[in-house]
């Protein structure tokens, strides 16, 4: 019998394909490298891997400007090292989901290459083009500036939300969308378990394009409120649902911003557009907004908490979730949530536990697993990632001092979780022979894929999800969070009917004293070597996790 919900038992690793192995030694990861580190992602125990963009590519935003849906950048390969790569996987019980980028393509693309030849020409429709000698609105694109870019001998504009080399497609247009369905289907056919799907709460628009309210001192406004996740969405992505994914049994996780959780229902469970989504709501608590980081918070651990816990219970309440700590958009978990003195591997690895046990598939981003942390950058040429430099000007712009705007961009650069996966301590960290495409984290003499305790840990973890005596409660379990404990700490339990396993862990930098309120239990994971008990407490140390059991519990006590 085929199990429709086949992913809800995988662990997903998330593989940046510029910077995972570089298999010929130009500097530049590539599927080579990825195939022949498939023995490591098999040891590490994880079922599928989300490959972000491997397709034809002029690279400004790393892929997510594609050229040619249908070919591979030749700085990653050919297809024939993709079907190898895939058969490979496939041999090894790995899974491969491919990253689906369906907002936007990249200014190369034949499509708007051939619309900016004739304005007559069919493939105008394909895109977002208005008329007229100033821009149609003031909308600020994602990356900064206007979301609007002027056709050199035309008085006429063509509309990004993201760079001006990643033109939005036009999703009102059925030919548009019946060409985006037709490739996706001949991906499917290939075999690939499904996608990723790239900001696809933006294929959407307001159309009346009307100017917002300034919200910054450029006289722009974030484009958001106009074009992500609009009234008439719901036909978008019910057709392409239909006309696509439903007819396959693949997974599809949405990347899908600016979902109010009142519409939860309407993106994941039966009948949802998706299998699961990623929810952003506590993985963006160090900013206001995802693309304002001078727009710091100083959240608390009881703010976290209470983001988390509605966000569980959401998910829970409407379907799936896909639970993440890190992406290639997201700084290091370890220099994000644990503070500057405490940034040890035993911390590494209770915030790795504490979402790994979330209900939902765990998503591993490439070298988490081995505790990594930001990369300092001293000046702002030291970075490649678009957003990176715009938040910097934007900041200096905004009235802040080189330095706060240096601060700020270290601290949330997407490239923070680019740098080269270090191996091992050898000169690249045996990524490559040669100067890799963007400089390794200087950690990587000591932090690497060698003897590190970080590393054996997550096996741990994806062990005990996947084949141990409470996977079952791992995978299938409610999760109901915990009142009864101390603000700094945060514990869920997994309950498969009267099977209990409790994740406590304390994320902060004080001790905190905890009633487990039971006689003896039974420890199955702990970040630190030692519990401290004291009569019926615990004393849980700086940010230090535990999952265990209570002996001899029946569901319903111990809460
Ligand atoms: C979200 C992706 O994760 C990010 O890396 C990319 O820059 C934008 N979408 C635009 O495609
Ligand atoms: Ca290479």
């Amino acid at each position: 019998m085929i199990n429709k919900n086949w992913w809800e038992k995988e662990v997903i690793y998330q593989i940046y394909p510029k910077s995972f192995k570089d298999s010929n030694n130009d500097g530049i990861g590539d599927i080579q490298g990825i195939r022949e580190k498939l023995p490591y992602l098999k040891e590490l125990g994880i079922t599928t891997v989300w490959i972000c963009p491997i397709f034809t590519s002029p690279m400004v935003d790393n892929g997510y400007d594609i050229s040619d849906f249908e070919g591979i950048n030749p700085e990653f390969g050919t297809m024939a090292d993709f079907d190898q790569l895939l058969k490979d996987a496939n041999k090894l019980g790995i899974k491969v989901i491919l990253d689906l980028v369906i907002n936007h393509t990249s200014d190369e693309h034949p499509w708007f290459q051939e619309a900016l030849k004739d304005k007559e020409s069919p493939y105008r429709e394909y895109y977002i083009f208005k008329e007229g000698k100033t821009e149609p609105n003031n909308w600020r694109s994602i990356f900064g500036g206007s979301v609007w870019e002027k056709l050199p001998n035309e008085d006429t504009y063509y509309f990004h939300a993201f760079d001006k080399k990643q033109p939005d497609l036009n999703w009102e247009n059925p030919k548009l969308r019946q060409e985006i369905y037709g490739m996706i289907n001949r991906w499917l056919e290939k075999g690939i378990a499904g996608f990723r799907i790239d900001s696809i709460t933006f294929i959407k628009k307001d159309q009346d394009f009307s100017s917002l309210p300034a919200d910054g001192v450029d006289g722009l406004a974030s484009c958001k409120s106009k074009t992500r996740n609009r009234p008439g969405i719901e036909r978008f992505l019910n057709e392409l649902k239909e006309e696509t994914f439903e007819k396959y049994n693949c997974v599809t996780v949405g990347e899908a911003p600016g979902v109010p959780y009142e519409e939860y229902g309407d993106f994941i469970g039966d009948g949802g557009y998706f299998s699961m989504i990623f929810d952003f709501n506590y993985s963006d608590i160090d900013v206001e907004s995802g693309s304002d980081w001078f727009k710091r918070t100083n959240w608390t651990t009881k703010e976290f908490k209470e983001k988390l816990k509605r966000s569980q219970e959401v998910l829970q309440a409407n379907g799936w979730g896909a639970n993440f700590i890190e992406n290639h958009d997201q700084p290091r978990a370890v220099s994000k949530f644990i503070k500057p003195e405490f940034q040890t591997n035993e911390a590494a690895q209770a915030i790795g536990m504490l979402y790994f046990f979330l209900r939902g598939t765990p998503f591993i981003y490439q070298a988490q697993e081995l505790g990594m942390q930001n990369a300092e950058r001293k000046i702002i040429d030291q970075f490649n990632d678009i957003s990176s430099i715009d938040n910097y000007y934007r900041s200096i712009q905004e009235g802040f001092t080189p330095e706060e705007a240096l601060g700020f961009v270290n601290q949330r650069s997407r490239d923070n979780t680019r740098t080269p996966f270090p191996w091992d301590a050898s000169q690249y960290g045996g990524f490559s022979d040669t100067t890799p495409w963007l400089s390794m984290t200087e950690e990587y003499p000591n932090r690497n894929a060698q003897s590190n305790p970080v590393l054996a840990h997550y096996k741990q973890m994806i062990a005990l999800r996947q084949h141990g005596a409470v996977s079952d409660v791992l995978t299938n379990g409610t999760i109901v969070f915990l009142d009864n404990v101390p603000d700094n700490v945060i514990a869920y339990k997994r309950v498969l009917k009267d099977r209990v396993v409790y994740c406590y862990t304390n994320l902060s930098d004080t001790e905190e004293l905890v009633s487990l309120d039971a006689g003896s239990i039974d420890l199955f994971l702990n970040s630190h070597d030692d519990l401290v008990s004291e009569t019926n407490d615990v004393k849980l140390h700086p940010y230090q996790s535990i999952l265990f059991k209570k002996i001899n519990e029946v569901n319903g006590n111990g809460n």
